[in-house]
């Protein structure tokens, strides 16, 4: 198939970007966006060019580094999905696709597609410790979780930190995220003894980073690729009245 790239490029934070059109005359279906890309930057490294920056590691939608617009939605058209999990042939052959980095306050600009996320790693350390009891290893069954308490703070631990629910927020909110930090630990026992404290910090802190706030207008929920459920952000508010 052929596609058309319009990519946002930006040499440096400092620096101005503008968008730039290339096209992939003959891509296969099956590929990736993000080995779209690869071919891409193959056909420019070749022609002597700047490749294009983006960020990637697992490239299976389980670590969290891969994200950008793409014609506007973050990771996307399809829901539910990680952009190194979208593949070309949920476009039309001859489509363009607008590809263009997270825009938020709190994620200052790198270079072309990539930004500077390290806002939410500062949200998780916000958080601080779990306390550990010392002495002998605790016993396997010491702390029962029941199936449905187990369950439910599984789904919030899914949270791969791509910071698609900033991107898609008109307020640049980080509340999803933090909603499903806390609430990852705040349905366990282990993460009881800083359970209050850490809410506290966590949300201070993203008033620290910059981020917004939540005005209830869900993007968030519906770009997350972890399908998050933005229920947790009105969990994270009860939390904070304790
Ligand atoms: S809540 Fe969803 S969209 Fe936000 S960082 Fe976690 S996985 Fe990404
Ligand atoms: S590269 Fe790991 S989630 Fe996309």
């Amino acid at each position: 198939m052929k596609i058309t790239l319009r990519i946002w490029r930006q040499p440096a934070a400092d620096q101005p970007g503008r968008y730039e059109r290339h096209g992939l005359a003959d891509v296969s279906p099956d590929v990736s966006l993000l080995e779209a890309l690869d071919q891409l930057n193959e056909q420019l490294i070749s022609a002597g060019e700047r490749p294009v920056s983006f960020e990637h590691d697992c490239r299976e939608g389980i670590c969290g580094s891969c994200g950008f617009l793409v014609n506007g939605q973050a990771h996307g058209p399809r829901i539910a999905t990680s952009v190194c999990q979208l593949y070309l042939r949920e476009f039309e052959d001859g489509a363009e696709l607008t590809l263009e980095p997270w825009r938020a306050k709190a994620f200052p600009a790198i270079q072309d597609l990539m930004v500077d996320r390290s806002a939410l790693d500062r949200l998780i350390a916000a958080g601080g410790y779990c306390s550990t009891g010392t002495g002998q290893a605790p016993d396997g069954n010491a702390l029962p979780v029941g199936r449905d308490q187990a369950t439910s703070a599984f789904s919030t631990a899914t949270c791969i930190g791509c910071g698609a629910c900033v991107a898609s927020c008109r307020n640049a909110s980080a509340s999803l995220f933090v909603a499903a930090k806390l609430a990852h630990l705040g349905q366990l026992p282990q993460g009881q003894p800083e359970r209050a404290s850490r809410a506290k910090a966590m949300q201070d802190q993203m008033v620290t980073e910059g981020f917004g706030s939540c005005s209830s207008h869900l993007e968030c929920e519906a770009a997350c690729p972890q399908e998050i459920s933005a229920d947790w952000i009105s969990w994270m508010h009860r939390e904070r009245r304790g």
